[in-house]
């Protein structure tokens, strides 16, 4: 009798202290959001390797989807025609395996950090459509089929828009015609047919822009081509776009039959220089003082609009769960952010949800707000 006392009174402690360390667990965003979208962060190089070791461990905790920041791009994983360098590529998909994660490809087709060899013959003139053609199709077959079944999803096609809707006049615009964008879908599938592809761009949540969209992906899927998903970038300022335009784009893109993401969400929190436009990446301003007003802290007034920008946000995103799929940072924390060095060079600014010593900020605990009241 004694002895069956002992071990129901063990049994008994042994659940409570169960029950007290699940309780005491700090909530996790992959947590709260879990069964609705993925949570993701582009990684940087240095966290790749693992040098960063306190973002490293956010990363692990929170997120349940990661994007590369770079190492992707067609000048970091293809610099020269003969060329290849996979071993920061194939350390971040072994890392997002590793953590069970759902892992991007970022990106396939780009304007913008692409090697100038890509476009010209060994003499030096421009190349022909067929043979850009041919060096995209390698490209693609490379790099998409070296991942082929462990990277789920890819940004075949980044910022192929103008803002006001019409095609940007990239290169691969001007040589191969408007159906670039189609071949790209297409040797992408034939890399990997089980893979979601995506189309990827911001602003595209703006009426005029996010008409061109929705015409290029309707195109695209009046010719039978595997599109999955559109992929709104959300690099956003604390009062623009407006909370209508995101709500009614998401509504849109989803009325197509594909799934909507937010692929690099950041808000940045400093002045804009004059003549700046949306997230086209070839700007660079000159540094003046007034347009980085914080370097030594934010000031509460402004922590508090960001907690709340941010809120606005994901209570728009759990409102249509189920149609959008996967919520990415663009970065982990304000240390490592590319709006410290974008469109102007060394600001300090603070877009992210954990600050520079990789603590949880207002934006955090408001964002995981969002989370218990659409449970
Ligand atoms: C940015 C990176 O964050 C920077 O490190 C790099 O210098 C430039 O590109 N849209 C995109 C991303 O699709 O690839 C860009 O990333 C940000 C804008």
């Amino acid at each position: 009798m004694k002895y069956v006392n002992i071990k129901m009174l063990l049994v008994f402690c042994l659940t409570v202290t169960l029950i007290f360390s699940v309780c005491a667990q700090k909530p996790t965003l992959k947590n709260a959001f879990d069964g609705q979208f993925y949570i993701g962060a582009a990684l940087n190089e240095w966290q790749i390797v693992g040098n960063d070791v306190s973002a490293i461990s956010l990363v692990k905790a929170h997120f349940n989807s990661i994007s590369p920041e770079n190492c992707f791009k067609w000048e970091r994983i293809h610099p020269q025609q003969n060329k290849y360098r996979f071993e920061l590529p194939d350390s971040f998909v072994a890392f997002g395996e590793k953590n069970r994660m759902f892992i991007i490809g970022h990106c396939m087709v780009w304007h913008s950090q692409v090697p100038k060899w890509v476009f010209i013959d060994s003499l030096g003139n421009q190349l022909s459509r067929d043979a850009l053609l041919k060096r995209m199709h390698d490209h693609i077959l490379t790099v998409m089929g070296r991942y082929k079944g462990r990277i789920k999803g890819y940004d075949v096609v980044n910022e192929a828009l103008n803002d006001n809707g019409t095609m940007r006049q990239s290169k691969w615009l001007k040589i191969i015609g408007e159906d670039y964008i189609e071949k790209a879908f297409e040797y992408a599938k034939e890399a990997d047919p089980n893979a979601e592809l995506y189309y990827n761009d911001f602003n595209i949540e703006q009426p005029s822009k996010r008409e061109g969209a929705i015409k290029l992906i309707k195109s695209l899927q009046a010719k039978g081509i595997k599109i999955s998903g559109v992929g709104i970038q959300g690099h956003y300022h604390l009062n623009r776009p407006s909370l209508k335009d995101i709500d009614e784009s998401i509504d849109e893109f989803s009325k197509l039959g594909i799934k909507v993401m937010f692929t690099e969400l950041d808000v940045n929190v400093l002045p804009s220089p004059k003549n700046f436009n949306g997230a086209d990446v070839s700007q660079d301003f000159e540094m003046d003082k007034t347009l980085n007003p914080y370097p030594k802290g934010l000031p509460d007034s402004v922590q508090t609009q960001l907690a709340k920008r941010y809120a606005d946000f994901f209570k728009i995103f759990v409102k249509y769960k189920g149609k959008v799929t996967r919520i990415t940072f663009w970065g982990v924390d304000d240390a490592q952010s590319w709006l410290n060095n974008w469109p102007v060079r060394g600001r300090t600014n603070y877009p992210l949800i954990f600050d520079r010593k990789c603590m949880p900020k207002p934006a955090f605990f408001s964002i995981l707000e969002c989370a218990k009241s659409s449970q």
